[in-house]
């Protein structure tokens, strides 16, 4: 592939609709490969990534938050963004990083991705989203769920980020 970083970001969009097909293992393992090279705070590594492929299990973390989550029930793959906090106080920002260079490493392999946030976010009343989805998928509790990446093969198209984003207003030189 002859993609330069920045066509790649600018090609990065969010992605809420995906062919059903599935997601090649070979593919899932690149973009895995992506995440293990993410930095961290004092190198502590502190990720888990749980892989969900099953429709039903799918189905049921579109159900983590209101409107915002659902459309993951049509992606063929959702990958889970959790952390170790106990190994690591900076696991917000470690997470963040390494779900960003999955949605990257995907915008890279031509298939589509787009974030939904779960840490701080509510499922219902009595549950936050965070206690939901680590009660769907089994995860310890010293295990923090920050994310999910729904992933497919793109069903939409949407146009790449333009040069004229670019708020030079936001950039201060030398001093605000
Ligand atoms: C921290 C964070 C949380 C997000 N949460 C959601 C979400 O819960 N549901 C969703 O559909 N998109 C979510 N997004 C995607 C944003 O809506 C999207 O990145 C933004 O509108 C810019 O569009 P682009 O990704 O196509 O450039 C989230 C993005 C980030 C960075």
């Amino acid at each position: 592939m002859t993609n330069s970083i920045l066509d790649v970001m600018r090609k990065r969009r969010s992605i809420r609709k995906y062919e059903e097909k599935e997601v090649p293992r070979e593919l899932i393992d690149k973009i895995l490969t992506a995440a293990f090279f993410s930095p961290s705070a004092s190198n502590r590594r502190p990720w888990h990534f749980v892989l969900v492929t099953e429709k039903d299990t799918i189905e049921k973390l579109s159900r983590a938050r209101d409107g915002s989550s659902r459309f993951a029930s049509g992606a063929p793959l959702v990958i889970v963004v959790c952390a170790d906090s106990e190994i690591a106080g900076r696991w917000i920002e470690d997470s963040s990083i390494s779900a960003i260079m999955i949605q990257l490493m995907v915008t890279e392999l031509r298939l589509g991705s787009c974030w939904i946030h779960i840490r701080d976010s509510v499922h219902s009343e009595d549950q936050t989203a965070e206690e939901y989805a680590r009660e769907v998928l089994g995860i310890p509790s010293t295990i923090r769920v920050l994310c999910m990446v729904a992933t497919g093969y793109p069903a939409q198209d949407k146009s790449p980020h333009e040069d004229s984003e670019f708020m030079s207003e936001r950039v201060h030189w030398e001093a605000f």
